[in-house]
């Protein structure tokens, strides 16, 4: 059982059992959210700073440029997490950026013990310029407030890739590739206590597996960027996924609990 430190992780909670098709007890819930509204204190929303970060012009760039070296050289020279956005914003070593409409980056709280890595941009996301705002980025919001968390208050959301693919495709290699070095820094910056990789393509990348996320999902990972820094790293199955197998959503939901636990064993 999850500790709910909220009547808003109870609405998720149980608003998370309703979708997976297990009865609750209305009166029973509505009776206690009731009692835990009226002890809860006001908490205010934490807002990332993006201030300062320049609007890069998208432009499509092939050559002979060594991008990765690019990219790595860019991100070691970032000392803040502010820099570091400012530096991909800036980045032209990705061809996807001269299609799409915003670079996205990350959302939610800078330094927060949890983060969460995805797979990349929609168009939602390319059009907000925010990571995990579409359908799924909603369904994702009310798996993490199920265990307490939210990107308003102690979560970290990022992607392994900042450019939307057209058409939705997912990110190829050399893609991943060039946004590696970022990725890698993120971490190493944000210094999360557990990683959450969403999905095949961010767990694949990360883990440098070529398993499939049905066997490296709910299983606990070691994550070491170059810099040194090594992180326990939990893949879970994709929300957009859910969405289409609501039936897989018990695994989830078993994931979910180990990262819960996890998370309150580091403390
Ligand atoms: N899916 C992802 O993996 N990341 C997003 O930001 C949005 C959808």
């Amino acid at each position: 059982m999850p500790n709910l430190a909220s009547s808003d992780a109870l609405k998720a909670l149980t608003d998370w059992w309703l979708d997976m098709g297990v009865e609750v007890d209305s009166a029973r819930i509505d009776a206690l959210m009731r009692e835990m509204k009226a002890s809860e204190p006001v908490l205010k929303p934490v807002k990332a700073d993006t201030k300062g970060a320049p609007k890069a012009a998208p432009r499509r760039t092939r050559g002979p440029t060594d991008w990765v070296a690019e990219a790595t050289r860019a991100a070691a020279a970032c000392d803040s997490m502010d820099a570091l956005k400012a530096a991909i914003e800036a980045f032209d070593g990705c061809p996807l950026k001269a299609t799409c409409e915003h670079t996205v980056v990350y959302d939610g709280v800078v330094g927060a013990d949890l983060m969460v890595i995805g797979e990349g941009p929609g168009a939602d996301e390319d059009r907000r310029g925010l990571p995990f705002v579409g359908k799924a980025g909603q369904l994702l919001d009310r798996m993490l407030a199920a265990i307490g968390r939210s990107r308003t208050e102690n979560t970290f959301i990022t992607n392994v890739n900042y450019w939307r693919p057209a058409g939705n495709r997912n990110p190829d290699a050399e893609e991943l590739d060039v946004c590696r070095p970022f990725v890698d820094r993120m971490v190493e910056l944000g210094k999360p206590k557990l990683i959450i990789a969403t999905g095949g393509v961010p767990a694949k990348a990360l883990l440098g597996s070529d398993d499939g996320i049905m066997k490296l999902r709910g299983t606990e990972y070691t994550f070491t960027t170059p810099g040194g820094a090594s992180i326990p790293l939990i893949p879970i199955l994709h929300p957009a996924y859910l969405l289409r197998r609501p039936q897989d959503k018990s695994r989830a939901w078993r994931d979910l609990l180990l990262i819960e636990k996890r998370l309150t064993e580091l403390g």
